[in-house]
Protein backbone atom coordinates (compact mmCIF):
# COMPACT_ATOMS: atom_id res chain seq x y z
CA UNK A 1 0.00 0.00 0.00
CA UNK A 2 1.03 3.73 -0.80
CA UNK A 3 1.00 5.61 2.58
CA UNK A 4 0.15 8.88 0.64
CA UNK A 5 -2.79 7.75 -0.68
CA UNK A 6 -6.44 6.33 0.06
CA UNK A 7 -6.14 3.59 -1.90
CA UNK A 8 -4.06 0.51 -2.73
CA UNK A 9 -2.62 -0.51 -5.83
CA UNK A 10 -2.31 -3.71 -7.82
CA UNK A 11 -0.26 -5.05 -10.38
CA UNK A 12 -1.98 -4.18 -13.57
CA UNK A 13 -1.83 -6.83 -16.95
CA UNK A 14 -3.63 -5.86 -19.26
CA UNK A 15 -3.05 -2.67 -21.94
CA UNK A 16 -5.16 0.01 -21.74
CA UNK A 17 -7.50 1.15 -24.85
CA UNK A 18 -8.60 4.23 -25.72
CA UNK A 19 -11.65 4.30 -22.93
CA UNK A 20 -9.14 4.59 -20.21
CA UNK A 21 -7.86 8.09 -21.63
CA UNK A 22 -11.16 9.56 -22.18
CA UNK A 23 -12.02 8.17 -19.30
CA UNK A 24 -9.70 9.96 -17.56
CA UNK A 25 -10.69 13.40 -19.32
CA UNK A 26 -14.33 13.20 -18.20
CA UNK A 27 -13.68 12.54 -14.72
CA UNK A 28 -11.28 15.41 -14.49
CA UNK A 29 -14.32 17.57 -15.44
CA UNK A 30 -16.96 15.89 -13.56
CA UNK A 31 -14.98 15.46 -10.35
CA UNK A 32 -14.62 19.54 -9.90
CA UNK A 33 -18.47 19.60 -10.33
CA UNK A 34 -19.29 17.13 -7.42
CA UNK A 35 -20.84 14.14 -6.82
CA UNK A 36 -24.13 14.62 -8.76
CA UNK A 37 -21.89 15.57 -12.10
CA UNK A 38 -20.18 12.18 -11.54
CA UNK A 39 -23.09 9.98 -10.87
CA UNK A 40 -24.81 11.86 -14.10
CA UNK A 41 -21.86 12.29 -16.30
CA UNK A 42 -20.18 8.39 -16.00
CA UNK A 43 -22.38 6.21 -13.89
CA UNK A 44 -26.12 7.13 -15.14
CA UNK A 45 -27.95 5.44 -12.53
CA UNK A 46 -28.31 6.73 -8.52
CA UNK A 47 -27.85 4.48 -5.04
CA UNK A 48 -31.14 3.91 -5.11
CA UNK A 49 -32.17 2.57 -8.15
CA UNK A 50 -28.70 0.32 -7.89
CA UNK A 51 -30.39 -1.13 -5.37
CA UNK A 52 -33.93 -1.30 -6.58
CA UNK A 53 -32.15 -3.03 -9.81
CA UNK A 54 -30.32 -5.56 -7.17
CA UNK A 55 -33.65 -6.40 -5.66
CA UNK A 56 -34.71 -7.30 -9.07
CA UNK A 57 -32.41 -9.92 -9.52
CA UNK A 58 -33.66 -12.96 -7.39
CA UNK A 59 -30.94 -14.13 -5.25
CA UNK A 60 -28.73 -10.72 -5.74
CA UNK A 61 -29.03 -8.58 -2.78
CA UNK A 62 -29.07 -11.75 -0.20
CA UNK A 63 -25.95 -12.64 -1.57
CA UNK A 64 -24.51 -10.01 -0.92
CA UNK A 65 -22.66 -10.65 3.22
CA UNK A 66 -18.96 -10.75 3.80
CA UNK A 67 -16.04 -9.33 1.77
CA UNK A 68 -16.87 -9.06 -1.49
CA UNK A 69 -15.05 -7.56 -4.61
CA UNK A 70 -16.58 -5.03 -7.70
CA UNK A 71 -14.81 -6.25 -10.96
CA UNK A 72 -14.29 -2.49 -12.49
CA UNK A 73 -16.15 -0.72 -9.68
CA UNK A 74 -15.74 2.82 -11.92
CA UNK A 75 -16.18 5.87 -9.20
CA UNK A 76 -17.55 3.28 -6.58
CA UNK A 77 -21.15 4.34 -6.37
CA UNK A 78 -22.25 0.50 -6.89
CA UNK A 79 -19.72 -0.56 -4.42
CA UNK A 80 -20.64 1.79 -2.31
CA UNK A 81 -24.56 1.46 -2.11
CA UNK A 82 -23.87 -2.26 -1.44
CA UNK A 83 -21.78 -1.89 1.22
CA UNK A 84 -24.53 -0.18 3.37
CA UNK A 85 -26.19 -3.50 3.87
CA UNK A 86 -24.85 -3.80 7.35
CA UNK A 87 -23.99 -7.70 6.42
CA UNK A 88 -21.24 -6.49 4.41
CA UNK A 89 -18.20 -5.97 5.62
CA UNK A 90 -16.13 -4.40 3.03
CA UNK A 91 -15.97 -4.48 -0.79
CA UNK A 92 -12.68 -3.87 -2.71
CA UNK A 93 -13.22 -1.55 -5.65
CA UNK A 94 -11.00 -2.43 -8.21
CA UNK A 95 -10.59 0.39 -10.93
CA UNK A 96 -7.75 0.32 -13.79
CA UNK A 97 -8.61 4.33 -14.74
CA UNK A 98 -6.40 6.68 -12.05
CA UNK A 99 -8.01 9.40 -12.47
CA UNK A 100 -11.54 7.80 -11.36
CA UNK A 101 -10.19 6.43 -8.20
CA UNK A 102 -8.10 8.98 -7.72
CA UNK A 103 -10.87 12.08 -7.79
CA UNK A 104 -13.77 10.40 -7.65
CA UNK A 105 -13.62 7.37 -5.06
CA UNK A 106 -13.44 9.24 -2.14
CA UNK A 107 -16.49 12.16 -3.25
CA UNK A 108 -18.81 9.20 -3.55
CA UNK A 109 -18.06 7.24 -0.71
CA UNK A 110 -18.56 10.10 1.52
CA UNK A 111 -22.14 10.80 -0.25
CA UNK A 112 -22.93 7.35 -0.42
CA UNK A 113 -21.54 5.64 2.85
CA UNK A 114 -21.16 8.63 5.21
CA UNK A 115 -19.12 7.24 8.06
CA UNK A 116 -18.30 4.19 6.88
CA UNK A 117 -16.43 4.63 3.69
CA UNK A 118 -13.81 2.29 4.94
CA UNK A 119 -16.16 -0.41 4.30
CA UNK A 120 -14.87 0.31 0.14
CA UNK A 121 -11.27 -0.43 -0.18
CA UNK A 122 -10.22 1.81 -3.54
CA UNK A 123 -7.86 -0.40 -5.67
CA UNK A 124 -6.20 0.80 -8.75
CA UNK A 125 -5.97 -1.77 -10.34
CA UNK A 126 -6.63 -4.67 -12.96
CA UNK A 127 -9.68 -7.29 -12.59
CA UNK A 128 -7.36 -10.05 -14.31
CA UNK A 129 -4.67 -9.78 -11.49
CA UNK A 130 -6.98 -9.04 -7.98
CA UNK A 131 -4.28 -9.42 -5.38
CA UNK A 132 -6.31 -11.52 -2.79
CA UNK A 133 -5.74 -14.76 -1.51
CA UNK A 134 -7.45 -17.56 -3.19
CA UNK A 135 -10.80 -18.33 -1.59
CA UNK A 136 -10.88 -15.56 0.07
CA UNK A 137 -14.04 -13.57 -0.85
CA UNK A 138 -18.02 -14.53 -0.48
CA UNK A 139 -19.20 -12.42 -3.45
CA UNK A 140 -18.39 -10.36 -6.53
CA UNK A 141 -19.87 -7.73 -8.63
CA UNK A 142 -19.84 -6.72 -12.12
CA UNK A 143 -22.11 -3.74 -12.84
CA UNK A 144 -21.25 -3.14 -17.14
CA UNK A 145 -17.69 -3.80 -16.77
CA UNK A 146 -16.42 -7.35 -17.73
CA UNK A 147 -17.84 -6.60 -21.31
CA UNK A 148 -14.73 -4.17 -21.70
CA UNK A 149 -12.66 -7.19 -20.84
CA UNK A 150 -10.16 -8.29 -23.74
CA UNK A 151 -10.29 -11.79 -22.26
CA UNK A 152 -13.20 -12.59 -20.55
CA UNK A 153 -12.52 -15.79 -19.52
CA UNK A 154 -9.35 -14.75 -18.05
CA UNK A 155 -10.50 -12.14 -15.92
CA UNK A 156 -13.56 -14.74 -14.79
CA UNK A 157 -10.88 -17.59 -13.93
CA UNK A 158 -9.45 -14.82 -11.65
CA UNK A 159 -12.37 -14.26 -10.22
CA UNK A 160 -13.20 -17.68 -9.20
CA UNK A 161 -9.63 -17.85 -8.04
CA UNK A 162 -10.36 -15.58 -5.35
CA UNK A 163 -14.17 -16.57 -4.58
CA UNK A 164 -14.79 -19.10 -1.04
CA UNK A 165 -16.64 -22.64 -3.05
CA UNK A 166 -20.14 -22.01 -4.15
CA UNK A 167 -19.61 -17.81 -3.77
CA UNK A 168 -21.51 -15.84 -6.29
CA UNK A 169 -20.65 -12.93 -8.62
CA UNK A 170 -23.94 -11.13 -9.64
CA UNK A 171 -23.15 -9.38 -12.92
CA UNK A 172 -25.29 -6.45 -15.05
CA UNK A 173 -24.06 -6.08 -18.12
CA UNK A 174 -24.57 -5.72 -21.52
CA UNK A 175 -25.98 -8.84 -24.15
CA UNK A 176 -27.36 -9.30 -27.89
CA UNK A 177 -29.75 -12.18 -28.72
CA UNK A 178 -28.51 -15.33 -29.91
CA UNK A 179 -29.83 -14.54 -33.40
CA UNK A 180 -27.88 -11.71 -33.87
CA UNK A 181 -25.83 -12.22 -36.73
CA UNK A 182 -21.91 -11.37 -36.89
CA UNK A 183 -22.40 -8.73 -39.05
CA UNK A 184 -24.60 -6.52 -36.82
CA UNK A 185 -22.12 -7.10 -34.28
CA UNK A 186 -19.38 -6.00 -36.36
CA UNK A 187 -21.53 -2.74 -37.18
CA UNK A 188 -22.17 -1.99 -33.63
CA UNK A 189 -18.14 -2.43 -33.00
CA UNK A 190 -17.00 0.18 -35.51
CA UNK A 191 -20.28 2.69 -34.78
CA UNK A 192 -18.37 6.50 -34.72
CA UNK A 193 -19.33 8.20 -31.64
CA UNK A 194 -21.08 11.49 -33.00
CA UNK A 195 -20.22 14.81 -31.93
CA UNK A 196 -22.37 15.04 -29.01
CA UNK A 197 -20.82 12.13 -27.56
CA UNK A 198 -17.50 13.45 -27.86
CA UNK A 199 -19.00 17.08 -26.52
CA UNK A 200 -20.11 15.51 -23.57
CA UNK A 201 -16.92 13.76 -22.83
CA UNK A 202 -15.39 16.62 -23.26
CA UNK A 203 -13.24 15.83 -26.51
CA UNK A 204 -12.18 17.22 -29.50
CA UNK A 205 -15.05 16.88 -31.92
CA UNK A 206 -13.14 16.39 -34.85
CA UNK A 207 -11.55 12.86 -33.36
CA UNK A 208 -12.92 9.57 -34.94
CA UNK A 209 -13.76 7.28 -32.11
CA UNK A 210 -15.32 4.34 -32.37
CA UNK A 211 -17.05 1.69 -30.16
CA UNK A 212 -14.37 -0.81 -30.36
CA UNK A 213 -11.63 2.01 -30.20
CA UNK A 214 -13.54 2.47 -26.17
CA UNK A 215 -13.13 -1.11 -25.94
CA UNK A 216 -17.14 -2.33 -25.92
CA UNK A 217 -17.29 -5.88 -26.86
CA UNK A 218 -20.55 -6.90 -27.78
CA UNK A 219 -21.42 -10.88 -26.23
CA UNK A 220 -24.78 -12.68 -26.95
CA UNK A 221 -25.92 -15.10 -24.67
CA UNK A 222 -23.90 -18.04 -25.96
CA UNK A 223 -20.98 -16.21 -25.45
CA UNK A 224 -21.22 -15.32 -22.10
CA UNK A 225 -22.70 -18.45 -21.17
CA UNK A 226 -19.84 -20.76 -23.35
CA UNK A 227 -17.18 -17.84 -21.27
CA UNK A 228 -18.84 -18.50 -17.38
CA UNK A 229 -18.69 -22.74 -18.30
CA UNK A 230 -14.85 -22.74 -19.00
CA UNK A 231 -14.02 -20.20 -16.08
CA UNK A 232 -15.53 -22.83 -13.71
CA UNK A 233 -19.32 -21.14 -13.22
CA UNK A 234 -23.02 -22.26 -13.20
CA UNK A 235 -25.57 -20.28 -13.89
CA UNK A 236 -28.35 -19.57 -11.34
CA UNK A 237 -30.73 -17.27 -12.56
CA UNK A 238 -30.82 -14.94 -15.17
CA UNK A 239 -32.91 -12.46 -16.06
CA UNK A 240 -33.13 -9.15 -18.52
CA UNK A 241 -34.10 -5.71 -16.45
CA UNK A 242 -34.74 -2.86 -19.63
CA UNK A 243 -35.86 0.53 -18.95
CA UNK A 244 -39.29 0.73 -20.16
CA UNK A 245 -39.07 2.80 -23.73
CA UNK A 246 -40.51 1.96 -26.86
CA UNK A 247 -37.73 0.62 -28.55
CA UNK A 248 -37.18 -1.73 -25.23
CA UNK A 249 -40.95 -2.80 -25.29
CA UNK A 250 -40.27 -3.76 -28.81
CA UNK A 251 -37.28 -5.61 -28.31
CA UNK A 252 -37.70 -8.97 -27.26
CA UNK A 253 -35.23 -11.76 -25.67
CA UNK A 254 -34.51 -15.05 -27.41
CA UNK A 255 -34.23 -17.38 -24.91
CA UNK A 256 -37.57 -16.83 -23.28
CA UNK A 257 -35.99 -15.01 -20.19
CA UNK A 258 -38.59 -13.34 -17.97
CA UNK A 259 -37.99 -9.31 -18.79
CA UNK A 260 -38.63 -6.38 -15.97
CA UNK A 261 -39.06 -2.94 -17.49
CA UNK A 262 -38.01 -0.48 -14.94
CA UNK A 263 -39.56 3.05 -14.75
CA UNK A 264 -35.90 4.74 -13.76
CA UNK A 265 -32.96 4.75 -16.40
CA UNK A 266 -30.82 2.24 -15.91
CA UNK A 267 -27.79 4.01 -18.09
CA UNK A 268 -25.80 2.41 -20.32
CA UNK A 269 -25.74 2.05 -24.37
CA UNK A 270 -30.17 1.03 -24.76
CA UNK A 271 -30.81 1.21 -20.99
CA UNK A 272 -31.09 -2.61 -20.99
CA UNK A 273 -29.33 -5.09 -19.12
CA UNK A 274 -28.93 -8.96 -18.64
CA UNK A 275 -28.68 -9.65 -14.81
CA UNK A 276 -26.75 -12.89 -14.03
CA UNK A 277 -26.62 -14.48 -10.53
CA UNK A 278 -23.26 -16.84 -11.16
CA UNK A 279 -22.38 -19.68 -8.53
CA UNK A 280 -18.75 -20.75 -8.45
CA UNK A 281 -18.18 -24.44 -8.67
C1 LIG B 1 -18.95 1.17 -18.11
S1 LIG B 1 -17.80 1.45 -16.81
C2 LIG B 1 -18.73 0.86 -15.41
C3 LIG B 1 -18.15 1.33 -14.10
C4 LIG B 1 -18.93 0.98 -12.85
N1 LIG B 1 -19.10 -0.46 -12.68
C5 LIG B 1 -20.26 1.71 -12.88
O1 LIG B 1 -21.28 1.09 -13.13
O2 LIG B 1 -20.24 2.91 -12.72
C6 LIG B 1 -16.58 0.18 -17.04
C7 LIG B 1 -15.43 0.34 -16.08
O3 LIG B 1 -14.56 -0.78 -16.15
C8 LIG B 1 -13.25 -0.29 -16.00
N2 LIG B 1 -12.31 -1.30 -16.52
C9 LIG B 1 -12.15 -1.69 -17.81
N3 LIG B 1 -11.18 -2.62 -17.90
C10 LIG B 1 -10.73 -2.85 -16.64
C11 LIG B 1 -9.75 -3.72 -16.08
N4 LIG B 1 -9.00 -4.52 -16.86
N5 LIG B 1 -9.59 -3.72 -14.75
C12 LIG B 1 -10.32 -2.91 -13.95
N6 LIG B 1 -11.25 -2.04 -14.43
C13 LIG B 1 -11.47 -2.02 -15.76
C14 LIG B 1 -13.26 1.01 -16.77
O4 LIG B 1 -12.19 1.88 -16.48
C15 LIG B 1 -14.61 1.58 -16.37
O5 LIG B 1 -14.55 2.38 -15.23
Amino acid sequence: MNTNKNYLEWKKQSDPDKGFAVRGTLVEHAAKKGFNAIIDEYVYIYPENIERTFRLLPLAWESFKGVGVDLGGGVGCVAATIARKPEVEKIYCVEFTKEVVELCQSIVKQVVLPGKEDKVVSVLGDFDNLELADGSIDFAIDWDSLHHSYDVIKTLRECHRVLKPSGRLIMVDRVHNNNTPESELERRRTIVYDKEFLRRNYLDENIVLTRKDLGEHEWRFREWESFFSAAGFKVLDTIIIKTDTEDNRAIKNDKNLVEILTNYNLGGFGSRKVGYILEAL
